[in-house]
């Protein structure tokens, strides 16, 4: 017998793929503290911001859900991991920054003071 979209969904879910938790809206996708305001960044999140819209924002959402080339990065330091299942810490996300992640490309010029910014950045998200 075809299980219907919603059946397989929920057998799924009842297997425990939080995805799908999440899809179903069953559980929190959206359990995370939002992200601070903008006006209420500091001076250094701010030009962190900038350099978030100068750099990334082409690919990445930062205040919203969803992805558009990557995936968001919304609450990334607020999970424990990221996209790739690797740690949400600044080590690994300098690292997919500067030497680029399977189809993010690499950014190895960024200046590092700009790199410090966007990283404080980040972590309102
Ligand atoms: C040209 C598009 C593009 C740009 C620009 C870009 N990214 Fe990405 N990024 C991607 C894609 C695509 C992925 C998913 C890569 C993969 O397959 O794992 C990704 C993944 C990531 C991840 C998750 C890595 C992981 O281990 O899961 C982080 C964090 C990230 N990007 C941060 C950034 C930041 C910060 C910037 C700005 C400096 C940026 N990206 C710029 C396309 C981009």
């Amino acid at each position: 017998m075809k299980l219907s979209y919603v059946e397989r969904l929920r057998s799924m879910a009842a297997a425990g793929s939080s995805t799908v938790v999440c899809l179903l809206g069953l559980t929190g996708c959206h359990s995370y503290p939002p992200p601070t305001p903008l006006d209420q960044l500091t001076a250094q999140q701010t030009r962190g911001h900038e350099v978030f819209e100068q750099h990334c924002s082409l690919c990445h959402y930062d205040r919203s859900d969803g992805s558009l080339h990557g995936p968001s990065l919304l609450s990334m330091y607020k999970k424990p991991y990221l996209h790739s299942g690797a740690p949400a810490n600044d080590d690994r996300v300098t690292e997919t920054i500067l030497h680029g992640h399977n189809l993010m490309p690499a950014q190895p010029n960024m200046d590092p003071e700009d790199l410090n910014d966007l990283l404080a950045y980040l972590h309102t998200l």
